[in-house]
């Protein structure tokens, strides 16, 4: 399968959701370093879905859970924002923001929530929740260790975050 043939699957299976304001607003915050949490989570759901896909899983699934995972939608540094710890927390908020954008599956509601394991949060209760979990850690690992940009596919996938309003 070629790059743009992969590439246009994955934007049909999240259009819903790349047209949305709620995501493309993902991209006002930081969320590792210089990156977003809109270049981050589009990089998990691209690379969960690719990887879904090559083992036969529910690329739609791991596409949508991946760019829902991070949904939180508040910068993760202000403490007014959100009451306890970021890390045990935003798996919930970005659930219950995913839940009003869209008809979430049960497996996509336990792949968000689950996304941190085994650091919080639910136990994952897919294959495309412990795939979208691991990649989710190797994806924030390349992004803080600087060794991608994942601006760079948000560029080739013509996603445009939401301008900021001051
Ligand atoms: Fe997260
Ligand atoms: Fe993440």
């Amino acid at each position: 399968m070629s790059l743009k043939i992969r590439e246009h699957e994955f934007l049909e299976l999240t259009r819903e959701l790349l047209d949305s304001d709620q995501v493309r607003m993902m991209g006002r915050w930081k969320h590792h370093g210089p990156v977003t949490t809109l270049d981050h989570s589009l990089f998990v759901a691209y690379n969960s879905y690719r990887v879904a896909r090559f083992l036969r899983l529910d690329a739609h699934a791991a596409a949508r859970g991946g760019l829902l995972h991070d949904l939180y939608l508040y910068d993760s540094k202000d403490k007014s924002a959100h009451p306890g710890n970021q890390c045990f927390d935003h798996p919930r908020f970005a659930a219950r923001n995913a839940a009003k954008l869209t008809t979430l599956s049960p497996k996509e509601r336990n792949i968000i929530l689950s996304h941190m394991w085994p650091l919080g949060g639910a136990l994952p209760r897919s294959l495309e929740a412990w795939l979208v979990d691991l990649v989710d850690t190797i994806c924030a690992g390349l992004e803080i260790s600087r060794i991608y940009r994942p601006s760079r596919l948000r560029e080739r996938l013509g996603v445009r975050p939401l301008p900021a309003v001051y």
